[in-house]
Formats: C-alpha cells, structure tokens, sequence
C-alpha cells in the first residue's frame, strides 16, 4: 500500500528550515537524551559548500538497528572547528532533529572564512559522532590555483561492493560530485553479490531505508566525512525511466505517482548534506510534495565554476520507444515525429534560461557542468537506419541544441561537461554539430563510469567509438574519474577497480587526459 509523505509541503518546509537554524527554540525534544549505543551510525557528511558557508549533515538511527527513533525530537548539538582535537572551534550550536524528516540534521553554518578546512562532529546526549572533515570554496574574485574534484554515480547495492570509495579517500580532493543513481530502487537482482533488505522501493519508509542501507557502507560513509559533496539525482532516486511526473513503467505499478516521488525526494533531502532551502520552490499541480531545486553554481575563486544540473525532475517524457510503452529506448528517429520536437525540454524552461544566465556571466574560467548523462551524439548505424537512446540527451536534440548555441552565443571559456547514467566511461569533445565532424569543438566531455551498477556489451564500445568519431575514448571498467584544475589545464584521471564483487578491490588509473585552457582539445596525458 502507498505510505504518503505524512506532512503537507508548507509544515514541511517550515521544519526543514528551523531546524536548519541554530536559533531553534527547544519544543518538546528530550535534550538529554541517553542512548543505549551511538545513534550516529549512517555517519556525517557536508556539502553544497560557498566560500562562506557550508552544510553539515547527520540523521539519528536507533543504535539497536530498529527502525525508528520515535516521534519525539532530539536535540544535537554540532561543532566545527580549526582542528581535529576541536581545541579551537570556530562555531557550534544545536539544532533539532525531527522524527518527521526521520531524524536527520540539516546545519547550515554561514560567516565562515574562505578557502579554509575545518573539522566537524555531531552530540547528542552522551553520544559523539564521527569526526567529519570539510571545507568552503576560495572567496568568488581569489585567484586561485588548484581545484581537484572527484565524479561518481550509479551505485547499485546488489551489483558490488562500495569500496572504491576507500581508494577516493586516497585522492585528495577538494570535493566529490555525485552524479546519480545514488540508490536503486529495485528489488535485490538474480544474480546479486550482495541482497538489500527490503524489496521494491516504493514508499517513504522504504525509500529512507534504501538510503540508511547505502550509508551503513563504512566506505561510503568515509567519503562523505572526508569532503564536501555537491549532489544531483538521476531517475533510480524515484523509479527506473520516470521523466518530470510521469511515472516509468518498471516495479508495482502505484496509483499516485506524484506522491510516490515526493516520498523519494523527502528520502533524498532527509540523506544528503544539501539546503533546506533546496525544498522551498513548489510545484504548481504537485498535491503532496514539493519541488526540490537540486540546479545550482558554485563558484572555487575565479579558477572554476561549478554548475550542477538536474534532468529529471523537469523533463518531458521521452518519446517513440517502439513498444507503445513510456520509457526508455532505442528509436529511429526517422519514424519518430516527436524526435526533433524544438517544445520538448530536458531541463525544463526555467532551469534552460537560469543556465543561459549562468553561461553569460561564467568569465574565463572553467565552468564545471555537473549533470546526469552522456550529452554528446551517440548513433548506432543499423541495417533499418540509425538508432539513438532516447533516455539521454539525444533523445532531446533541440535541447541540447539550445544549450550548445548558449555556450557559443555567450562565448563560453571552457566549458567541461561531467556525466554519468550509461555506466562506461565516455571522453568527447562537445561539437556545435555532432553531424559535422569538421564543426567547433566547444568543449570537453568526460562521462563518467558506474561505482558498481553493470554494463552492457563492449562491442558497441568499440563499434560507438568507430560511428561517433567526437568521441576519443570509451571503455565499461567501474571505478570514478578525477579531475585537477589549475589556470593553465585540466588532467582528468579514469581510475577504475579490478573487481566490485569483492571488498578488498584494487584501483589502478585507466587514462589520464590532459585538456589546455582555452583550447577545447583533448590530449593523453
Ligand atoms: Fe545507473
């Protein structure tokens, strides 16, 4: 039976707010409360960092690993200071963690200095939680030299083991995007490596229960309290192929479509360190649940700005899937009317025109795009003529279109798209015209790898690469991809893991491209 969210979207933004803020008046929360164990076992995290603030993350579980801590507040107190033995601790304060946002703590701490690391813990009762490490960008106008970023999605529980994460630990990055697909919400595959509790995901509880599954991975844990993360989502956060407010086709069919995906975004909110005010614009015709404003810039000083995007949320549905069915597939889009359709939006209008904006005042540094998929044109040449994914950017070609002429009407410097979604690894150049081999390179394109989620048949790499020549690389290894800015280049390094199915997995670097300012052309390393 569907579990609807049990708060109108009004309480619930006025909740995620107070108790957001540190000037929280105590209600009827057991300050004292005593825990028979640690309660902060899913960990901390941050994220979604300025070069002043940032957010601190960590929920309350029950430490006898039952399901709920109650209905009752509790009040955590947080700290964040110059150093790890917190003898100087730069803030602290108390917020409150609601049964209703299933005891998760959003702080937003603001006034803070740039370009610094700081060290970070949760209390509550007698209970301390783990140490997390985290850190604001430099100031917008600083010049500043250095910026490594880690990009990562697509991690499905029963298809491996989460310890690539130990070796991500290992980079030194300044922070970590993820990219989508954070959860599955599948029930466990045939073949697992490793079974989830629970079954299809399909209500509030199940969905926060996939999310605590995921963070009980110390490896994934340490991650996050290792860095900062900027998040985005992709279609499995709610349901395989969903596109805006309509539902895909996979798993139990659900009545209300619109409820089960404010569930799923009340779970994503309630695990990841982003905004309270992420919940705060509403969705005209959404009853019970709210928008979540996931797109957002960030700037790392005049060096770098980092632009994350979201495709789901505000897409059209895709079109022509050659079984009369919604959802993804691979069409001709010679017998498909609606293909070019210069209506349909991937983005949506709004996000469209925000970005335009964003491209207009990008000035000469990197801008990072953060976003879900693989945008360059992928064709796969067929004896009944050619065939396209319709899931991803090509199967909204006047978008993307709209988005290459933004870049170009702008001038864009060095635009460098991050993606994820087809779990292989994709290196391209972004082209003015994917059907012209001779038009401009615009940009840069690295797609990344699945942490674990398993990928198809290697020939069509090989035959991708031969019919898609803005394409340099390809390959299905799992692992993540780093990138290091500096004023003068980029070197994105593909590290990918031996084995998923087993924990003590080894990482080795696949490629290392190197990509010079001002010169959209990618080079090996
Ligand atoms: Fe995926």
């Amino acid at each position: 039976m569907m579990h609807l969210p049990s708060l109108d979207r009004r309480k619930l933004l006025q909740l995620a707010a107070a108790s957001a803020s540190s000037l929280w008046l105590a209600r009827s929360a057991r300050s004292e409360q005593r825990f028979a164990g640690n309660p902060f076992g899913l960990g901390v995290a941050s994220g979604s960092p300025t070069h002043d603030s940032i957010v601190l993350w960590t929920r309350l579980v029950p430490p006898d690993g039952s399901q709920s801590l109650g209905k009752e507040a509790v009040t955590v107190r947080w700290e964040l200071a110059h150093d790890e033995q917190f003898a100087r601790v730069a803030r602290g304060g108390q917020a409150q963690a609601l049964a209703e946002l299933a005891h998760s703590v959003h702080v937003e701490v603001a006034g803070l200095e740039p370009d610094r690391w700081y060290f970070y813990r949760f209390m509550a009762g007698d209970a301390v939680s783990a140490i997390g490490r985290t850190r604001t960008f430099p100031a917008p106008d600083a010049a500043a030299q250095k910026l490594r970023l880690a990009y990562a999605s697509c991690q499905r529980w029963d298809h491996g083991y989460f310890s690539a994460y130990r070796h991500m630990r290992e980079e030194n990055l300044d922070a970590v995007l993820f990219l989508g697909d954070y959860i599955y919400e599948y029930q466990s595959a045939a073949n697992a490596v490793r079974v989830p509790t629970g079954g299809w995901v399909l209500t509030l509880d199940d969905y926060r229960q996939r999310y605590a599954l995921h963070r009980s991975e110390p490896e994934l844990q340490a991650m996050h309290a290792a860095c900062p993360w900027l998040v985005t989502w992709d279609d499995h956060e709610v349901q395989n192929d969903y596109a805006g407010l309509v539902s895909g086709v996979n798993g139990p069919p659900v009545p209300d479509f619109a409820s089960r995906r404010a569930a799923a975004y009340q779970a994503f909110y309630e695990h990841m360190p982003v905004r309270a005010s992420a919940l705060t614009k509403a969705v005209a015709g959404l009853a019970s649940g709210a928008e979540v404003r996931l797109y957002s810039q960030q700037r790392f000083g005049r060096l770098a700005n980092i632009v994350m995007l979201d495709d789901r949320q505000y897409r059209d549905a895709q079109v022509c899937n050659p079984s009369g069915r919604l959802g993804s597939a691979s069409v001709h889009p010679a017998a498909c009317p609606a293909w070019d359709d210069p209506a349909r939006t991937l983005l949506g209008a709004a996000q469209e025109q925000w970005l335009d904006a964003v491209f207009a005042r990008s000035g000469p540094g990197w801008t990072v795009l953060g976003q879900q998929t693989l945008f360059g044109r992928r064709v796969t040449k067929a004896a009944a003529g050619d065939l396209f994914w319709n899931d991803g950017w090509d199967g909204y070609g006047a978008a993307r279109t709209r988005l290459t002429q933004s870049m170009q009407r702008h001038k864009l410097a060095n635009p460098v798209l991050l993606g994820g979604d087809v779990h292989e690894n994709w290196v391209g150049h972004v082209k003015a015209d994917y059907t012209r081999p001779d038009s401009a390179a615009l940009g840069v394109e690295f797609c990344g790898t699945s942490m674990t989620s398993r990928s198809g048949n290697p020939q069509k790499i090989v035959d991708g690469l031969a019919q898609n020549p803005h394409f340099v690389f390809g390959d299905s290894q799992k692992g993540y991809g780093v990138v290091e800015f500096t004023p003068a280049r980029l070197t994105t390094t593909l590290r990918v893991v031996d084995d998923v199915t087993r924990r003590d997995m080894k990482i080795s670097t696949l490629r290392s491209f190197v990509v010079e300012a001002g010169r959209p052309r990618i080079e090996a390393a």
